[in-house]
Order: C-alpha cells, then structure tokens, then sequence
C-alpha cells in the first residue's frame, strides 16, 4: 500500500502548472496540420480550408451564403422528398407528435408519455446540438445524393441525430436506416439512447444488431449494428433490401468489416440505383434504391469522397460543449501511474464529474484499477468516494455496460477503458478525460505455409484517436482532457491509422466473401491487401492456405458445400469448421459446448497469478489429460450439473471457488443456443453425442485446428506443422508440463516467445487422414 506522503507528494507536484503545459483547445486548433478540429467559427479560417470551400457546411449561416448548393436556396427542391412528409414542415420541438404516429406499437412499460419533464428536457438537449441547425439542409442534400460525407466534431449530433431526421422525413421511405458502428458496446449504447429520444421502447422502433445479440422487430426502422452483422447479412441478402438508408459511421476507423461493406455498398447501389450504374444500361431496379451517408468526426473525406465517383462532403459545424485540453509538459515514462496521479489529481482539485481513463489493455486496466481503489481507501473521509468501471473487448458485455449506470451521490465514477471507449459512445456523467497516449493494435503476422496469427501490439495512438478520446469529455457540458503526452509528441502522431485491411486476418471475411460469389482480390476495395499471392508471408495467400486446409475452398479456390456451411456460423471459420466436422464423428453436442466457450467475450478460467498454486489445485477436478479442450468441457458439465441442482447464490460461490467465470458460463449458453438454430438450419443434430468416447471431440477440434497444430522435435520444442515456428504450451495450459507427439491450439500469443494457448495432445496418425495434410506430402 503506497504511503501518504508519496501520493500527496506526487499530487503536489503534477498539480503545478508546469506539470501540464496548459493549451487550450483553441490554440491547438491553429496548428495547420490538423485540419479536422478545425471548427470555429472564424470566417477567415473557413476560407482557408480549401476542403471547406469545395464543399457545404450545413448548419453555419456564414457558410450557406457562400455556397448555393444547399440550404435555403433550394427549398422548391426539398419538395421532392418522398411521403411528402418534408423536414422543413416540422420543427424538431414537434417531433414526439410527429413520429407518434410512427409507434402505434409502444408499449406503455417502456418509454414514458410525451409530456414528462425528462422527455422534454431530451427534446430540448436535441434542439440545442449543433447538427439541429443544419437539419433541413442535411435532409436535403441526402435526399439529392446518393452518397453523402458527413464530417462534424464529435459530439455534434450526427450519431444519434441523423437517422431520426432521415425517418422524421420519409427519406426512408418504407424501408429501414442501418447505422453501422464499429463496437458492440457503442452500437447496443446509441440504440438506447436514440429509442429514449423516440420515446419507444428498445427493439421496437429503434433497435440494435451485435454478435450474439439482436433487440429488434417488425417494427424496427433504425437499426444500430455492428459493422461486422451488416456483413454477415449481405449472405442472406446481397442487395441490402431491406433497408433505404445505410449510414456507415465512425467510418475513419477504417475497420476490416466497413471496408467490405464500402465495397459492397457501391456494388448494390450500382444494381439498386439507376445512376450509378457504372454502365448506364439502365438495367437497375428502380424500385427500392439505396441512400448512403458515410460519418465520422475525423475523416479523409477526400479520399472517400472519390471512391464514391466525388460524392458530396458536407460540414457540420461546432461541437456543443468545448473541452480543454491539457498536454502534460513532460514525457511520461510509466503511463499508469501517470494516469493514477493525474486521476487523484482530478479527484482532489476538480469539481465533480466522472472521469474516463483510456489505456491500452487489460492488464493495464485490472492493474490501474487495484492501484487506484487502494489509494482511494485512503482519502481523507471528507472527500467523495470513487468508484471504479471498467470497460474491454474481452469483458462481457453486460460488465462493459455497467459504466453506463448512473453514478451513487457523492461518489465520483473512475471509469479505466481501452479504446472500446473512443469513439461514437456518450458516457453520461463524464467531464474528465485522462489519455495515455496508448492503444493496442491487430497486426496479423501472416505465415503463406497457413500458421499465421493475429497478435495485439500496444503501439502509440493517431492524432485521430486523441481528438476522439479527448472529445468523451465534451458530451454533457464543458470538459477537459488531460493527456499524458507532451505536445510535440501529439504533433508527431500520425495522423490516422493504417487500415484493418492492411494487417489483419483475412480468413473469415474471404469465407463470407466466397458466398457471395466475390473474390477479394476483384473487389473495388478503397486500399487493397498485397494480393502476391505467390510471395511468402501476404494474409490473402495465408488466409486462403487457411481455408483450403479447413476443407473451405477447393483445389481452384471455390468455395465447397461445407465451407458454405461453416459461412452461415457467426464464429471463427475453425470453430465453424470443428462443429461442421462434428456431425460425420457424432460429437456435436460437446463440440459445441466447446466452441461457445471458446467463443464467449471472457475466458473462463481466471488466472490470479498470486495464487497460482490454489488455483490448480481447485481447477485439478476439471483437468482431462489430452488437454485444455475437453479440460473446458468437462467444466462445462460440472456448471450444469450445479445448475441444476442448486440455487443461484450456490452456484456463484461454486464458481468463486474454482476460480471459473460465472459469467462466460452465462454467455457461451445463449451462444450455444444461436449455434443450435443454425445447426438446425443445416441439419446437424445437436443432441447427438460422443458419450465416453472423447477422442471423437479432439478429432472434430483437429480439423477446425489443422492449421493450429505443431510437432514435437527431437530437442523437445514444438514445431508447427505449418510453418517453422517453434512454439511453446503457454504456462496456463493443462498441457504445460507434458510432452505429447502433436498438439492443436487455439491461438499463437506472441510476447517474449511465441506461446501456444488453449493447446490439446492429438494422435500424430489424425493428420495423416487430413485430405489437405495428404495433398501437401505429395
Ligand atoms: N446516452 C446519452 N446520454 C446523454 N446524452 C447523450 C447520450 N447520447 C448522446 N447524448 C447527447 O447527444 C450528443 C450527440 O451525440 P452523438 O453521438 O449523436 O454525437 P456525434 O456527433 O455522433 O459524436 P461522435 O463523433 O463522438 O460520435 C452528445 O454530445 C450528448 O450531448
Ligand atoms: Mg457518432
């Protein structure tokens, strides 16, 4: 526990200006280089920015003067939205009678009536967004185009805003509006917030679409999604019919799965709008076309724009609370503790409001947070208590959504995320930003044998994303951001990130891909992959090597009857693979109790390295001596014998003990159950079952696992069979100690050493039977 004297020692000092080189943030937005926070109103700076006078802003008078393609000079246009129920016809005040029409379905529990003071207040805080004054004009210029840009500061409105005004003005027609994002947590949070706006209940007309989790309807006309559901849609239907509008948003990130939706969505609007055929033959059905609105605060808009044959770029000025940001006048060595100083800093001089602390991983998380409720315990009685949240990929999402929850009087929430945080979500509660300067990034090391894997690599954040993080601040009111950086390493930044594309696995989407008859080397991409795909080490090469040792593709690369089956899974293209296997061995029933583990957002077995030893000793029961998988199973089935039986609080208690996650339990159950329609879907029975006889599980696995899978050498390393990398058992696994022939493993975790983690022994005779491992010999 840290002494008194240091923590008071340390606040003492960063509380010092000369700790933080005070620059507000309009100083910072005079530096020429970063044009995107470049939003005052000064006339003179506008008129600088060659992208602002190309282009529209939409909600500054100034600016409507000056460019006669939008706003007030061509209201007689306006008239052509369909419905007739035209923007300009209605004030934004109006609009809870206005869309009432549109919830005939509301249920009385939910929303609450028009007329409550809360509904009013919200309707009030929608009129104040600065995105409110620019409505018509935006309408307006969406309804002229086909493709619309979007750029406004964060916090703008343009999230939550722009699909209510898309439906308040029929733009939509009968059809839906798909806003995709690139996180769960953002998409299910948004939803949330714009079904309060509509006053509806969440899933009726405002719903939401996450891996493993969908709230919506019949009624359903805005639908928050992931980028990565509204892919895996194009399987079922490739021309996107069901909706009108598809805005894509915080499209700067540049994610895999927006890429192949961009690529897609100019496809479908060539076959779903006339004018856009690139051929004009004329041959598109007229019928039901496709509006598309691409946002985010700090785009290449430019670059986007030309991709879709230099679509409009529209401006939305202002952001609606300023937020201050602070660089810190020296490099900080030790990021975490930086942050802890600055956090009680925070707690000890500043007014109330919750703070947002963005670092680049977990384990800097768990650790900050320990560090952080120690010293809490010993604050002087008079000062508020601190609670903390925190928020991660791998943390269940009902946790992740717990920062959400209101904070306790007297209390100030410390909420410690990493970059799940950044973008499009309002924490509500949030003044204070504390930014490390850090993130974890994918960057897959492709292996063209097909052992490649992604690996996390905690590198420096963009210039984008700080603006992003900074802007979390500014949501309810004024704000400030403290960042751990100085400012000239701000100003060496880059400015964006490197496109998911550029270095990611490619495997599950060239999979989804193939479905759609698409290949990814033919797809109008806006950055391609290296397509050499005789070089070594290019992912398309690898993915594809991949694919065809999963039984995906063929000998020519088509895509065969079971890698369509194993498409249709919302899993890793090897889960898929192992339940698809599973039918011809008689195992599905555990192959699947397997892989919706493995497939949950935490992991199961929690490791407190402190405790190592109680730790085995509690897990022995569970260990099976081939290993981690069917160690995973037999938990599984010792939950559900407890579950059964005893009461939820037993239960709980039983999980603490073994040192086993409630949680993912919780979650790998309803992902079974998904898994189980689709099964159904295909005709795989699901109760079928190995009983005694494991091997047939580690079979399945093998086949989903090929790829995964390493000898052991004489000197007693492990040697992939794929590739030549050695590869250790990760100290976790059950298999550490032991030396087996041939292993299977789930993934590569790349630090020091190369470890292999969730690791099976398999009978070296299994790879003989593999078809590809057959073909590759000879
Ligand atoms: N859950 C919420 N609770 C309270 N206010 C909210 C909530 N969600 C949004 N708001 C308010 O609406 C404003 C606009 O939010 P919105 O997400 O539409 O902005 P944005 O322009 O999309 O920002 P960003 O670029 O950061 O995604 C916020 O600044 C905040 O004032
Ligand atoms: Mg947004």
């Amino acid at each position: 526990m840290p002494t008194t004297t240091y923590s008071t020692k340390t606040i003492q000092k960063i509380r010092e200006p000369a700790y933080y080189g005070v620059k507000t943030e309009k100083n910072h937005k005079r530096a020429k280089s970063v044009p995107w926070v470049d939003v005052s109103d000064d006339d003179e700076k506008s008129k600088r920015n060659s992208l602002k006078r190309k282009n529209s802003i939409v909600n500054g008078n100034a600016d409507h003067s000056r460019n006669g393609q939008n706003g007030h000079k061509n209201k007689k246009r306006r008239s052509s939205i369909q419905n007739g129920d035209t923007p300009q016809s209605k004030d934004l005040a109006n609009s809870p009678g206005s869309s009432q029409s549109k919830r005939g379905h509301i249920n009385g529990s939910g929303p609450s009536t028009p007329h409550t003071a809360k509904f009013k207040a919200v309707q009030e805080q929608r009129k104040q967004l600065p995105i409110a004054k620019g409505r018509e004009a935006l309408i307006e210029e969406i309804n002229k185009n086909n493709v619309t840009i979007l750029l406004g500061e964060t916090g703008s409105g343009k999230t939550t805003q722009v699909p209510q005004y898309i439906l308040e003005s029929g733009l939509a027609r009968n059809g839906m509006i798909a806003v995709t994002q690139p996180r769960k947590v953002a998409a299910t949070s948004l939803a949330q917030r714009v079904a309060v706006e509509q006053n509806v209940s969440l899933g009726d007309l405002v719903g939401y679409a996450v891996r493993f989790d969908e709230k919506s309807s019949a009624q359903t006309r805005i639908k928050y999604l992931t980028d990565g559901m509204i892919v895996r849609e194009l399987m079922s239907d490739p021309l996107l019919s069901n909706y009108s509008v598809i805005i894509v948003d915080e499209a700067h990130e540049r994610t895999l799965r927006t890429d192949l939706l961009i690529a897609n969505l100019k496809k479908i609007q060539a076959k779903r709008n006339p004018k856009t055929d690139p051929k004009g033959k004329g041959n598109a059905d007229t019928s039901n076309p496709l509006k598309i609105v691409i946002m985010s605060a700090t785009l290449d808009a430019e670059k986007f724009s030309k991709f879709y044959h230099n679509a409009k770029i529209l401006y939305v000025k202002g952001r609606q609370h300023p937020v201050k940001i602070y660089h810190s006048a020296e490099s900080q060595l030790d990021y975490t503790d930086a942050a802890m100083r600055t956090f009680f800093q925070i707690h000890t001089d500043q007014p109330p409001g919750d703070v947002l602390i963005f670092l680049p991983g977990q384990e800097d998380i768990e650790s900050l947070q320990k560090s952080i409720e120690l010293y809490a315990k010993q604050l002087p009685s008079d000062k508020s208590e601190v609670l903390t949240c925190t928020m991660f990929a791998a943390q269940e999402h009902s946790q992740n959504n717990k920062a959400f929850s209101p904070t306790p009087p007297n209390t100030r929430k410390c909420i410690l995320a990493t970059n799940i945080a950044e973008t499009s979500i309002t924490i509500p509660g949030i003044k204070y930003v504390i930014d490390t300067g850090k993130c974890k990034e994918k960057q897959y090391l492709a292996r063209i044998s097909g052992g490649g894997f992604d690996t996390l690599l905690t590198r420096d954040i963009t210039k984008s994303s700080a603006m992003q993080r900074a802007g979390r601040a500014g949501r309810e009111g004024t704000g400030a951001c403290f960042r751990l950086y100085t400012e000239d390493a701000f100003n060496t930044m880059a400015v964006s990130g490197e496109p998911e594309i550029l270095r990611c696995s490619l495997t599950s989407s060239i999979l989804n891909l193939k479905c759609l008859g698409q290949n990814l080397e033919e797809l109008d991409l806006m950055d391609k992959p290296d397509l050499d795909s005789m070089a070594d080490l290019k992912p398309v090469a690898s993915a594809l090597k991949t694919l065809w040792l999963l039984g995906a593709i063929d000998n020519h690369q088509k895509l065969t009857p079971s890698g369509r089956q194993m498409a249709l899974f919302p899993l890793e293209p090897q889960y898929a693979c192992a339940v698809v296997a599973s039918k011809e061995y008689g195992c599905t029933s555990e192959v699947l109790d397997i892989v919706s583990v493995l497939s949950a957002s935490s992991k199961l077995f929690i490791d407190i390295s402190e405790q190592r030893d109680a730790v085995t000793e509690a897990r022995r029961k569970f260990r099976h001596p081939s290993g981690d998988h069917l160690t995973v199973l037999n938990a599984v089935k010792a939950y559900r014998d407890i579950a059964a039986s005893e009461n939820k609080h037993s239960r709980r208690e039983w999980c603490r003990k073994h040192f086993l996650n409630e949680r993912t339990f919780l979650e790998a159950r309803d992902i079974r159950e998904q898994l189980v329609v689709t099964c159904g879907r295909i005709g795989i029975d699901v109760s079928v079952s190995a009983k005694e006889n494991e091997d047939l599980v580690i079979r399945s696995m093998g086949h989903g696992l090929a790829g995964n899978s390493a000898f052991l050498q004489a000197d007693g390393t492990y040697k992939q069979t794929m590739g030549q990398t050695i590869v250790k058992v990760h100290p976790g696994s059950s298999l550490c100690d032991k030396k087996v022939p041939a292993i299977i493993y789930d993934d590569l975790m790349y630090t020091n050493q190369i470890y292999a983690r969730g690791v099976s022994s398999i009978p070296k005779s299994f790879f003989l039977s593999l078809d590809a491992f057959k073909q590759r010999k000879a």
